[in-house]
């Protein structure tokens, strides 16, 4: 880490938890002994966020999350643990030496420095030229799309002089090796020499998820009906189409907290977006999703709204989408307008702002965009095709808890297929008969994951084990009893989470005689450890917790009597499933009575 140990341990003294929060949310309030806010890592009404002043942690009782100043910082930013720590020295006013001593420089590969100087000198070119006079006809071009300057900063657009040549002589004459050159993609090394493969074309700097450029897109602006529309850059070491959502590095600050993010097709879109004030938003630059991409979206941890071209092509490929949505478990729906075949950056410039506000608001569930779909893009003809089209929406019905809604959709398919509703209600028996699983259906399920440990999930012995463990858990933060009966008779939890805990508390407990625990919070934010979030998530919330138990001797042999059994039970069944695992029913029955006999 680059700021050193030390010195975060000294901004955590200076910054006031509550102040810091205060600066992110205006919800802050005064509670009794404590603060308390609307959390902003849910979709949060009441104030569910506690904040500790003594302490120096927040906890969130609804969805768990928790930790110190710098975790909220982290969570509320995105931001890496470095970033966080800086920008709490932003917000209180504190600067240090220290701080600026070591340039700071995201984690990449030493190796690649070079290119991503090059590529930055390029991108800096490029801008450059857009100003100049052979730079005019690019300006006009942007005019004419309706391309504010400002976007047009925001975006870093530049242009590609026509002497591609030039372009190249220019980089090399700021010290670029050819093999670092060949590397931004733009040209590939002859002996003929080289030449920039963008001239006279509008350039859009791709960029990484940390908003450094690793690509370009270059678009024509004149009319020759021979030149592609879009010159991209190659697969370089540094870029992969695949691996980049456009804009995610801006739309990864806004989404969260927004909600939301749409996910469109192109460059024009984004800025179509921009235009109505809408920055949570990313674009394919095609129409194919990649497991990449979803994985990029999953960590927005917000609802994800398609919105690819209205024509035929777009509603397609919104419908390949939705099935890969489905089997990552994400929550999104699409905006979906009957006969709407325009992208939306069309719509902007044929209809204004106000219609493509309304255009981007009209969003769907995923049943009724799958219906529309049969309905207007591929009219249901044979009765096989309706067939097809009721058993594509079995899985996601018969998943359906809400009675009314299930009602709804089945009357909306007897609608669009001309099969009673109550054909439909008994294919639904037929196939919950049939099936128990569906998962990778057209479910909308909600993936963002509890991190926290949600006892009413587990079975009941382990969750009796778990509630001992966590009463003497509980208590050892306030005992020193608990701390020692821990390490005598205790020994170890089964639970992994509360085991790194106890073992956390037992090294300060010895180093320092006390426990502290946001001060054990700076030191796990310091190095690397399995299940950290979770754990600093627990830790955080045991400071909050309502049903504390209050210390006893005797408190402590219970929960001891309770852990000694459930463990014994836990692994007497785990030895008994590995026992019976690859055995006939027969030798499993013979297994199973030897051990009840055995138990009475
Ligand atoms: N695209 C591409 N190469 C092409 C065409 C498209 O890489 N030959 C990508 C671009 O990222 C583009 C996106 O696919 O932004 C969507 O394509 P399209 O809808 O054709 O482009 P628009 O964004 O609508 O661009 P424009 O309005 O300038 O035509
Ligand atoms: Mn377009």
């Amino acid at each position: 880490m680059a700021i050193d140990f030390d010195l975060v341990k000294e901004i955590k003294q200076r910054a006031d938890i509550v102040d810091v929060i205060s600066y992110y949310l205006s919800s802050v309030q005064k509670k009794g002994k404590g603060y308390v806010a609307v959390c902003p890592f849910h979709d949060d009404h009441d104030p569910s966020m506690q904040i500790s002043k003594d302490k120096q942690t927040f906890h969130c009782f609804v969805c768990q999350t928790g930790g110190d100043v710098f975790t909220f910082v982290q969570k509320y930013d995105k931001c890496s643990f470095e970033e966080a720590v800086r920008k709490v020295c932003e917000i209180i006013g504190f600067d240090d030496p220290r701080l600026h001593k070591q340039t700071y420089q995201r984690k990449i590969d030493e190796n690649l420095l070079p290119v991503y100087n090059c590529i930055n000198e390029l991108q800096k070119y490029y801008v450059y030229a857009l100003t100049t006079e052979e730079g005019k006809v690019a300006r006009d071009y942007l005019d004419k799309r309706q391309l504010s300057q400002q976007q047009c900063a925001k975006f870093g657009v530049g242009y590609a002089f026509s002497d591609g040549k030039m372009t190249i002589e220019y980089l090399k004459a700021k010290g670029f090796s050819l093999k670092n050159i060949e590397n931004t993609g733009i040209a590939i090394a002859q002996t003929s020499g080289m030449s920039d493969n963008n001239q006279g074309r509008l350039i859009f700097p791709i960029k990484d998820s940390n908003g450094q450029v690793c690509g370009f897109s270059a678009r024509k602006i004149n009319d020759d009906p021979e030149a592609p529309k879009y010159v991209n850059s190659p697969e370089t070491v540094i870029f992969t189409k695949g691996n980049i959502l456009y804009n995610y590095h801006l739309a990864k600050q806004t989404a969260r907290h927004d909600g939301y993010v749409y996910v469109v097709e192109g460059f024009m879109d984004v800025f179509a977006f921009d235009t109505i004030g809408i920055t949570s938003c990313v674009a394919l630059m095609s129409t194919k999703l990649t497991e990449k991409h979803i994985e990029l979206l999953r960590k927005l941890g917000c609802e994800i709204r398609i919105c690819l071209d209205g024509d035929k092509p777009g509603q397609s490929a919104m419908m390949r989408l939705m099935a890969q949505l489905d089997e990552a478990h994400l929550s999104y729906r699409l905006v979906s307008v009957p006969g709407e075949v325009r992208d939306p950056d069309e719509i902007l410039k044929q209809d204004g702002e106000e219609k493509l506000k309304t255009y981007v608001n009209s969003l769907v569930d995923p049943f009724n965009f799958a219906l529309n779909y049969y309905k207007n893009t591929s009219p249901l003809g044979s009765i096989e095709d309706k067939k097809k089209v009721i058993h594509h929406f079995m899985p996601m019905i018969a998943s359906i808890k809400d009675k009314l809604v299930q009602e709804d959709y089945i009357y909306k398919l007897s609608e669009a297929t001309d099969f009673t509703a109550s054909a439909i209600r008994n294919t639904l028996k037929d196939f919950k008969g049939k099936r128990v699983d569906c998962g990778a259906s057209l479910t909308n399920v909600n993936a963002e994951v509890n991190t926290s440990l949600d006892l009413s999930k587990l079975s009941r012995d382990l969750r009796r084990l778990t509630l001992a463990e966590r009463t003497v858990l509980d208590l050892m933060f306030v005992s020193d009893e608990a701390i020692k009966f821990y390490e005598q008779d205790i020994k170890y939890f089964y639970n992994e989470i509360y085991r790194s805990i106890a073992n956390f508390i037992l090294e300060q407990y010895k180093e320092t005689g006390k426990i502290d625990t946001s001060e054990m919070i700076n030191e796990l934010n310091a190095i690397e450890i399995k299940n950290k979030e979770q754990i600093i998530n627990e830790i955080s919330a045991i400071n909050f917790r309502k049903d504390k138990a209050k210390y006893s001797k005797k408190m402590l042999e219970d929960c001891n009597t309770v852990i000694n059994e459930e463990r014994t039970k836990i692994y007497e069944k785990n030895a008994l499933r590995q026992a019976c695992q690859g055995k006939s029913v027969e030798e499993q029955a013979k297994i199973l009575k030897e051990y009840i006999s055995k138990r009475k």
